[in-house]
């Protein structure tokens, strides 16, 4: 046998190249042999739903005891999953709202809510424009003291016209809605009293002519401190 291209003279006799695998694949084989019983496989059981004739009823599996609650799901406090507290929808939101929850409500907001609201929630969103029914505008009166549990009911349940948005926002962001609603009523209807003595002083100075001086600013800076 040679290796290589070169003559080989008095070499002894070549190793057989070695089957590379050979080894392995036996050991495979061995095992195979060994897994051949299947009785972990075909186990006496019965598949989801199969019918069986062991019970009275004719299934295999036993139906929920009534009143049965998944882990995770009891959803005991109302006020938070149904805007409600003995029936009647809740006047404050059930958890402190910050400002990264307002962040989120105007973001979930314009994408659910403003093709038909509208970005002001005056009710002249797109669709509308397009023909669909007005809805009415979030600064009438009646909206404005609806207690915020009737909008997460609205949101969670439909309106009207208003197709259900349960399937599609999760119960929080469906609060942070409600919370940026109140913000974008505010918004429209809010005095300048409302501001802190800081904030009004700011207010003042750029309402001047020619706006705040540096000292202005300056002054503001301490007021704020
Ligand atoms: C496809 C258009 C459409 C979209 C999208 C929509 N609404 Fe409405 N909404 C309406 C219409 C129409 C009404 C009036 C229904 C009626 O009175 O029949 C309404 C009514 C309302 C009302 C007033 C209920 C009342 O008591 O009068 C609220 C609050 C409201 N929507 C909130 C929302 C919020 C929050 C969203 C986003 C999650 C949203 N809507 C998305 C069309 C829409």
């Amino acid at each position: 046998m040679r290796i290589g291209n070169e003559p080989q003279i008095d070499a002894p006799p070549a190793r057989r190249p070695r089957r590379p695998g050979a080894g392995p694949l036996a050991a495979c084989l061995v095992l195979l042999c060994a897994g051949c019983r299947d009785d972990m496989y075909a186990q006496p059981r019965y598949e989801a739903y199969e019918p069986s004739t062991f019970f009275a009823d004719g299934t295999s599996s036993r139906p929920v005891v009534p009143g049965t609650v998944a882990r995770g799901q009891l959803r005991a406090d109302t006020a938070y999953y149904e805007g409600k507290v003995d029936g009647k929808d809740i006047e404050e939101f059930p958890f402190a709202i910050d400002e990264a929850t307002l962040g989120e409500g105007r973001e979930r907001f314009m994408i659910f809510c403003m093709p038909c609201h509208g970005q002001l929630g005056n009710g002249r969103g797109m669709v509308v424009r397009r023909g669909f029914s007005p809805p009415p505008d979030f600064h009438s009166e009646y909206l404005k003291k609806t207690p915020v549990g009737h909008i997460y009911n609205v949101i969670t349940h439909g309106y009207g016209a208003m197709y259900s948005y349960e399937a599609r926002i999760p119960v929080r962001q469906r609060w942070a809605i409600a919370a940026y609603i109140r913000a974008l009523q505010y918004s429209q209807d809010a005095s300048s009293e409302d501001l802190s003595p800081a904030e009004q002083k700011q207010l003042a100075e750029a309402d001047r002519p020619g706006g705040p001086t540096q000292d202005d600013r300056k002054s503001l800076a301490e007021v704020q401190k």
